[in-house]
């Protein structure tokens, strides 16, 4: 995603600033070019020579080059550049953006600059809590700043909390997320993806669930931002790392499911309904743990929300793909469910296939849409089926 493009890499007079030194790194590694920019003071916490090396480009502090008078022309690198991270970022930088302040090469450059501009905050818990940093980034926010929020940890202080600079890593992945959502195919579009079991409480220690493991509809979710939507995953309880870029909300029953899938849906061009729901729960919890006994026990069940049909309902000119696991007469009983749901299309995964089903790295499936159109495809991984069922929401997507 970020081979052949230009960043500028803005360094300030922080501890962090060695971080920076990582990040250019990482930036050139993956074939991006790389400039970098250094306050006066950043000088003192990591050397010129260690970031001209790792970038292949001599450093920039100053505005001329005293020997010979060159300039260096802080507009010119501003329209080069595809991006501008400041990394790390004082508070007193942060504060000088957010006012125009211009004494500096990388904050003159920072005016010029025609690209998104990423800020990595870094400082002590009290600085980036105060209300003077808290306003001037929000300032930067309002006017297109990308703030990548600083971690909690130890800090150069000796004190815990929030300000650390995020990690090179963790800084490099959001510019990959970004830049990836801004040229994706379906860049600019919103999913909402649901994923997992539900878990219905019958007494405070004890529920009703089902083996779903969250592996498909994670990996739908990572599919479609890695094509540049923007996708909130609406999670059961899994054992599974949010993929990357990916805003997840948890929830654990049917009833919080649905009250955070209707609220996401409305922001949305489209929604993909891999979760396994329950579709009963105990009709009553009881307040404390149910005690053995001697005599057969009912437990009395009632239905829960069928979120697809709600969201079918309601979907006008958004897309709705459901997902079937079926044991018998699957393609009669997923046809039915389509039209109940009002899906656009429906993917069929079959218990009886082995390599398909819960738990499983595999997946094989048919999707059927509402033209009585029916693709099938062979087993394959779940990020493969992701890719063939992404493919084949794309299409609606296509003018
Ligand atoms: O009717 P059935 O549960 O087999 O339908 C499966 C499809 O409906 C899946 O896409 C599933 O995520 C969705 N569903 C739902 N809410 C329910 C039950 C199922 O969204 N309560």
């Amino acid at each position: 995603m970020l081979t052949g493009k230009r960043f500028i890499v803005g360094v300030t007079g922080s501890i962090a600033a060695y971080k920076a030194a990582i990040l250019v790194r990482l930036l050139v590694k993956a074939g991006a070019e790389v400039r970098v920019v250094m306050t006066p003071l950043a000088k003192a916490f990591i050397t010129p020579l260690t970031l001209a090396t790792l970038s292949k480009h001599p450093i920039l502090v100053e505005f001329f080059d005293p020997e010979n008078g060159a300039w260096n022309s802080h507009v010119s690198l501003g329209e080069w550049a595809d991006g501008y991270i400041v990394a790390p970022a004082t508070a007193n930088t942060i504060a000088k953006m957010a006012t125009g302040v211009a004494d500096n090469l990388l904050l003159t450059t920072y005016l010029s600059a025609r690209c998104p501009v990423f800020v990595a905050p870094a400082m002590d818990l009290d600085m980036y809590a105060h209300a003077a940093t808290q306003t001037n980034l929000s300032i930067l926010r309002q006017r297109g700043c990308e703030v990548i929020e600083p971690a909690s940890g130890e800090l150069a202080s000796g004190l815990e909390g929030k300000g650390r600079m995020e990690e090179p890593e963790r800084i490099f992945e959001a510019l990959e997320t970004y830049y990836s959502r801004s040229q994706g195919p379906l860049s600019g579009r919103r999913f909402l993806v649901t994923a997992g079991p539900t878990r219905e409480a019958i007494d405070p220690v004890r529920y009703i669930s089902n083996h779903s493991t969250g592996k498909m509809g994670y990996a739908l979710a990572a599919e479609l931002c890695s094509r540049g939507a923007e996708v909130t995953l609406v999670s059961g309880p899994t054992q599974l790392e949010t993929p990357r870029g990916v805003k997840r909300i948890d929830v654990e029953t049917a009833e919080e499911m649905y009250q955070a899938a209707v609220e996401a849906f409305e922001r949305c061009d489209g929604a993909v309904m891999c979760a396994a729901v329950a579709d009963y729960r105990p009709a009553q919890v009881a307040d404390q743990k149910i005690k053995k006994g001697e005599v057969d026990w009912q437990l009395s069940l009632e239905p829960t929300r069928d979120i697809a049909r709600e969201l079918g309902g309601r979907k006008g000119d958004r897309l709705l793909v459901g997902f079937a696991l079926e044991t018998e007469q699957e393609r009669e009983h997923a046809l039915a469910k389509l039209q109940k749901k009002n899906l656009d299309f429906i993917v069929l995964n079959s218990l009886a296939d082995p390599g398909a089903g819960f738990g499983v790295d595999t997946n094989r499936i048919t999707i059927l849409d509402r033209e009585g159109r029916l693709e099938e495809y062979p087993l394959k991984s779940k990020a493969e089926v992701a890719r063939d069922i992404i493919d084949y929401l794309e299409t609606y997507f296509v003018s």
